[in-house]
């Protein structure tokens, strides 16, 4: 059993640690309370090879594995979840997805954009009344001969106005129940395609989040993905690698927070020394840490499944759960080490609180995984 990161990875995750320090602090208190991204990063990480790590490098991807993925997406989403929902997005679930079962006129002509950041792409498949029961589609797809008429409403969807070509899942018979869901690229400047209002959001502020609503959406048959009745499939199969990614996102956070905590341990006096002699202090710090290893350890399991070819349902599963759940324990205490200024914006520690808790909800809830994860030990 090699622990070992290879050169290669030890290099991507500087790359995205300097580009984090760089590019992406400056401004993250503002972006956060002005709730917006500027256009020019989302093309610098384009630049960088941020937003197609993982798709083939014959449509611009970086043929990478997994593994160099999540160790991006920590270093980035310990100074900003936002900026890594979006890369996390745009690489697991739109990328991958078109590059796993698009056909080669779909490649061409939407994913080698997509890897670039010439475009970017969302992933549309909650509504209002299917978050978590995903077969429960109340999106229309009618089948008119050579193309489909998309009626219905998306909500919460990562991108929603940054976007520029939207995989959307729809029911196209809705007597098959999830074997009558179809998944298809739909183009922002396309009739019948309207941006709903931006959602107030708790945490991932700098990240747009809106409804979509399509009326009467023109979508022609060679932009459906797959074979007939093959959208369910496509969702849960990409969300199952997205699991790993947002998995990475969480402890990102966990970790930026926890380092944040340390350092501010060391320096703040009280009762005559530093904080971080006190044992009130120094056992949270060690809890922490184990439980950011603990959650790094099933984070790279689920990386090293999905690049060695094998099941990644449960280990993704797992990793999101238990990654998950040390954002949110570690940011909480991240703010109780800092104390009164835990509670202020200057300090960052409230932010990554707050981002914490969408890691628990999007992908897939934690009682989500709890059902992949249950299923799965329990089919035996
Ligand atoms: N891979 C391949 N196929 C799968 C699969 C997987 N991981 N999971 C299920 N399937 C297949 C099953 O085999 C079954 O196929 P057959 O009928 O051919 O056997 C079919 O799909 C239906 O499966 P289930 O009966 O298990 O379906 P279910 O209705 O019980 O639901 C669920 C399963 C796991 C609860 C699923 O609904 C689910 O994952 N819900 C959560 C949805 C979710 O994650 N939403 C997130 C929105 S996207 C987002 O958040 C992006 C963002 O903005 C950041």
């Amino acid at each position: 059993m090699d622990f070992k990161l290879t050169e290669e990875h030890i290099m991507i995750r500087d790359a995205a640690r300097d580009f984090a320090k760089t590019e992406l602090l400056p401004g993250v208190i503002e972006r956060d309370e002005k709730q917006e991204f500027p256009k020019e990063l989302i093309k610098k990480m384009g630049d960088l090879g941020f937003l197609g790590m993982m798709a083939s490098p014959e449509y611009g991807g970086g043929g990478m594995d997994t593994i160099s993925y999540v160790l991006a997406m920590e270093e980035l989403s310990k100074i900003d979840a936002s900026a890594s929902v979006m890369v996390s997005v745009n690489n697991s679930l739109v990328c991958w997805g078109l590059d796993t079962f698009g056909t080669e006129e779909q490649k061409k002509k939407y994913l080698s954009k997509l890897t670039t950041g010439e475009k970017l792409g969302a992933f549309c498949l909650s509504e209002p009344e299917a978050g978590s029961d995903a077969t429960s589609q109340r999106t229309t797809a009618i089948d008119k001969g050579d193309h489909y008429i998309l009626n219905g409403t998306k909500n919460w969807i990562t991108n929603g106005s940054s976007a520029d070509y939207y995989l959307v899942i729809a029911q196209t018979d809705k007597e098959k129940k999830h074997k009558g869901i179809n998944a298809f690229i739909v183009e922002k400047e396309w009739e019948g395609f309207e941006i709903g209002p931006k959602e107030q959001k708790l945490g991932i502020r700098g990240s747009d989040t809106h409804s979509l609503n399509f009326n009467d959406v023109k979508v022609p048959k060679e932009n459906r993905i797959g074979e007939d009745g093959f959208g369910f499939k496509f969702a849960m199969k990409t969300l199952s690698g997205g699991r790993i990614g947002i998995a990475a996102q969480a402890l990102g956070i966990a970790s930026g927070a926890y380092e944040l905590a340390k350092d501010y341990s060391k320096q703040r006096k009280a009762f005559g020394t530093e904080i971080c002699n006190h044992q009130a202090i120094a056992f949270k710090l060690a809890d922490m840490h184990t439980q950011i290893e603990a959650a790094r350890h099933m984070v790279m399991k689920a990386a090293w499944d999905k690049d060695q070819g094998q099941n990644y349902d449960l280990s993704g599963a797992m990793a999101k759960l238990h990654a998950s759940q040390t954002a949110m324990d570690v940011t909480v205490e991240a703010v109780q080490v800092h104390g009164g200024n835990g509670y202020v914006k200057e300090y960052h520690v409230e932010r990554l609180m707050r981002d914490a808790k969408i890691t628990q909800i999007y992908e897939g809830t934690s009682e989500i995984q709890k059902i992949v994860i249950s299923r799965s030990i329990l089919k035996d």
